[in-house]
């Protein structure tokens, strides 16, 4: 029998790839899109034969209207609390009104289950949501893949091809997961379709050191990298307060500059470390690695 999946958040960077992976698994999909969206945001899903169904997720009716009959609900809706409860619990509370059996929760971070006590004001979102969605009479399965790999390309000092470093907080040591944005899609759209996934679902295309990441710089590129320490974990907590004092704007961005330190400090410390990781779930994907994700870095470098 085939499923129906109604995916939220189809016109983002997420879930336009879960959409297609659900497609390229056989589901119908219905991408929830906002009744606004332009056609140039619809084209590749249209393209990929999924449904569009223009509803306002902040009116109840419209939204049970919209569900009524899919199998699996999966958000990848993006936002602050506004949107990671608020949205979201209306899709929520809608699914369970119509009968959805499952819903997949827009989650796909580095496990915050574990964060409590070293706050980050994303996974701390989202571990709240999980709480209502945990109370709620509907199966919830959530898919934790640590860091987009994807990031890396955007010269992030954590691996800097151009200037040959590598830079830290803590131990060098510490493995670090990282997955593509395409292999979290194509893990999340088979957890979608897996009767059996469990609550949780932890994947990583790849899990690497700060050590592990200057040794495959230098062997790639030919130059050696410095691994560069800017300072203990408690140093980058105190940086990270320092920052949030100073950037009072930033609370109402997605991601302000300390924002993204909650996240290093979470995976720099191995609080929110995937362990284990379920990787053989999915023997169908060939997980792309931090060495393949460099090596066409640096090949389109090359050919500029
Ligand atoms: N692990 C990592 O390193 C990492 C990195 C980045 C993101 N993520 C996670 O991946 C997930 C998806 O992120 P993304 O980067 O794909 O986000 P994105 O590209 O910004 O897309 C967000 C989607 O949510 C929709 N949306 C937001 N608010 C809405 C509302 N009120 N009503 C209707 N639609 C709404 C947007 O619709 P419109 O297009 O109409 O605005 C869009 O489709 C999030 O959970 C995010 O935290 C993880």
């Amino acid at each position: 029998m085939t499923s129906t999946i109604a995916v939220a958040g189809a016109t983002g960077n997420l879930g336009g790839r879960i959409a297609q992976a659900l497609r390229q698994n056989g589901a119908e999909v219905w991408a929830l899109v906002r009744p606004e969206t332009g056609e140039d945001k619809l084209a590749g899903l249209i393209a990929s034969g999924c449904g569009i169904v223009k509803v306002d997720l902040a009116d109840p009716e419209q939204l049970q209207a919209a569900l009524k009959g899919a199998d699996v609900v999966v958000s990848a809706l993006q936002g602050l609390r506004d949107v990671i409860i608020g949205t979201q619990g209306n899709l929520l509370k809608a699914a369970v009104a119509v009968g959805v059996r499952r819903f997949i929760p827009s989650d796909y971070a580095a496990d915050f289950t574990r964060t409590a006590g070293e706050p980050n004001r994303n996974f701390d979102m989202r571990r709240d949501f999980g709480v209502i969605l945990d109370a709620a009479p509907i199966e919830a399965v959530s898919v934790l893949n640590g860091m987009f790999m994807d990031l890396l390309a955007y010269g992030m000092p954590l691996f800097d091809l151009r200037k040959h470093s590598v830079s830290y907080w803590g131990e060098p040591d510490q493995l670090l997961d990282l997955t593509t944005m395409d292999d979290t899609a194509a893990a999340s759209a088979l957890v979608a379709l897996d009767p059996q996934a469990p609550r949780y679902v932890r994947v990583a295309g790849d899990q690497i050191s700060p050590t592990g990441l200057a040794a495959l710089g230098g062997e790639l590129t030919g130059t050696p990298f410095a691994l560069v320490c800017a300072g203990s974990i408690d140093d980058l907590g105190r940086a990270i307060e320092a920052a949030r004092t100073a950037d009072p704007q930033g609370e109402t961005q997605e991601f302000p500059r300390w924002q993204q330190m909650q996240y290093s400090r979470n995976m720099m410390s191995g609080k929110a470390k995937l362990d284990p990781v379920d990787n053989a779930r999915f023997p169908s994907i060939r997980w792309t690695s931090v060495r393949d994700l460099a090596t066409g870095m640096l090949a389109r470098q090359g050919s500029r």
